[in-house]
């Protein structure tokens, strides 16, 4: 009796060691995961409460997940005595993202400081409730109590609009993604050589002429944004926590504008035709503050990215500009980098005057700018002193290097149609590896860094399914070394929760690169109409 006794004691503590050990599906990670007793059923009897009208929007979008997901049409009421879903604003924390979900056989509470909180929470559970099979129109979630924060506020994807053009309904897909992984930085680079993507109603040839052609094809008919889809589309991320921040790149990759205003042009070479604006023609700083002043107005960020990389790549033509001669003479410029730093000095004046933020590549680092204001992007991964210069100078930084983060590089080395650096490309467990503790040792430093993103060029993307195939599964590697913490990363544990994120994948027809069963789904090739080179390749 007593042997048995002590197995079944043996046996419930095990199970209990099993139980709190139990890896918590979700992704990212979050920093607390407790397994509980039981089960939460949610059927389409089960009220969503809130606590306040302020979280009316983000019951209303788990409402609209659960019909889309898991076709279960719920309601949000007032009040309501059966199991229920609460969501909560608590004064229990001040961090701003920060939340907790308590999830028991009776109820679910999703609570933090502020609705972006909350909003996090409720993406935790629609995790938890689309890793489980619908069982005759109810879903039911184990109980959790989970406990987390983000690493990062700034958890960034750009996407190069200008090279491929997606369009309204793919781009809002991808930002559903985002939400998915509690990804909160949209950096949508809209304007480049091949075209230009946004509607400007000062000057509307920027659209219908600067929007006409790709990267593989300069004849297809213009394409781009109009100002009430650039605001459905903000306010489809909003909704979502996400911020948009709009790319104006500048002086270079000015292509397409020049295209369609040719006055403004500065020239470039043989390779990049008509690449810079005109530093030279003071009509030229007149022209960009009118355009960056209605961008302004259309993107509530309050943050506009002025590219500014890559100047040198085609600005050959200053050399001969007797505008740029004068403004030398003027302002004393010793040599054209000094003309570039007058420039984007100007052009950042412009933007502080709207009281935006101000967000520049790394080249930017080197010009003495409000340190408040400006956000500086480190891209170069070859240029670690880029890195250095911007923190040194104290500036607010965000971490994109190349490597890991720049999605056109291929998964695999199998892969052919993507970039590579040399015999390096990116893999799924260099993004998710990534850690700046490890790469900045200097911890008064580290407090400079905003966050990581990943960036999307598209010169290799021809259509969604090659999209989807650069962006999954990477996504969700990008979230995880974005939001969690290091002392809780392990690749193999991730890897166990991406296998379940692979199913939804299925089920929402992406065309995902399986990096457990690489031949499921064969690399997209693309076929390209022009001569083009990459701009970047290695030894630039
Ligand atoms: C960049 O890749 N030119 C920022």
């Amino acid at each position: 009796m007593r042997k048995v006794y002590l197995i079944l004691i043996g046996t419930i503590m095990l199970s209990f060691r099993l139980m709190a050990q139990e890896q918590c599906p979700i992704i990212p990670l979050p920093l607390q995961a407790e397994k509980g007793n039981g089960e939460f059923t949610i059927d389409v009897n089960t009220p969503l409460l809130v606590s306040s009208p302020q979280l009316d929007e983000v019951a209303n979008y788990f409402k609209s997940e659960m019909l889309r997901l898991k076709s279960l049409p719920l309601a949000v009421q007032r009040i309501s005595n059966a199991p229920s879903i609460h969501f909560e604003l608590t004064k229990t924390t001040k961090e701003e993202e920060a939340y907790e979900v308590l999830i028991e056989n009776d109820k679910i509470n999703i609570k933090g400081a502020t609705v972006a909180a909350v909003f996090n929470g409720t993406v935790s559970v629609l995790q938890l409730v689309s890793n489980n099979k619908n069982t005759d129109g109810n879903v039911k979630i184990d109980a959790w109590k989970i406990k987390d924060i983000p690493k990062y506020k700034w958890r960034g994807l750009m996407l190069d609009e200008s090279r491929y053009f997606m369009g309204k309904d793919k781009l809002e897909s991808i930002i559903d993604w985002m939400a998915f992984y509690k990804l909160n930085r949209l950096h949508w680079h809209l304007t480049d050589e091949p075209a230009w993507r946004l509607e400007i109603k000062k000057y509307p040839k920027l659209a219908l002429v600067g929007g006409i052609g790709n990267y593989n094809d300069p004849t297809k008919p213009a394409a781009f944004y109009t100002q009430k889809e650039i605001e459905e589309i903000v306010n489809y991320a909003a909704r979502r926590n996400i911020q948009v921040i709009p790319e104006i790149d500048m002086p270079g990759h000015a292509t397409a504008a020049n295209r369609a205003y040719p006055q403004y042009s500065g020239g470039g070479n043989e390779q990049h035709p008509e690449f810079t604006f005109d530093p030279g023609n003071p009509e030229t700083y007149t022209y960009l503050s009118n355009i960056l002043r209605e961008v302004n107005a259309l993107f509530p960020s309050g943050m506009l990215h002025l590219g500014g990389d890559e100047v040198s790549f085609g600005s050959d033509k200053w050399v001969q500009n007797e505008g740029i001669k004068h403004l030398m003479t003027v302002h004393q410029l010793k040599d054209l980098k000094a003309v570039e730093h007058y420039f984007m000095k100007r052009m950042a004046d412009s933007v502080y005057k709207l009281n935006a933020k101000l967000l520049v590549w790394d080249e930017i680092a080197d010009i003495d700018l409000e340190k408040d204001k400006t956000i500086i992007f480190w891209w170069r991964q070859d240029k670690p002193q880029q890195l250095q210069t911007a923190l040194d100078k104290g500036y607010q930084t965000v971490l994109s290097p190349r490597l890991p983060y720049y999605f056109d590089f291929v998964q695999d080395s199998s892969h052919q149609a993507g970039r590579k650096w040399g015999k390096f490309y990116n893999p799924l467990q260099d993004v998710y590896s990534f850690s700046a503790d490890s790469l900045i040792k200097n911890k008064d430093q580290l407090k400079l860094i905003q966050g990581i993103q990943a960036n999307l060029w598209t010169e290799t993307v021809t259509n969604n399914n090659r999209l989807d195939y650069l962006l999954f599964p990477r996504l969700a590697a990008l979230a995880e070394a974005a939001w969690s913490s290091d002392e809780n990363k392990d690749f193999k544990n991730f890897e166990g929760r991406l296998k379940r994120h692979l199913l939804l994948y299925r089920e929402q027809e992406i065309y995902f690169y399986n990096p457990f069963n690489p031949s499921e789904r064969p690399e997209p090739v693309f076929y390209r109409k022009t001569n083009h080179k990459f701009i970047d390749q290695p030894g630039d």
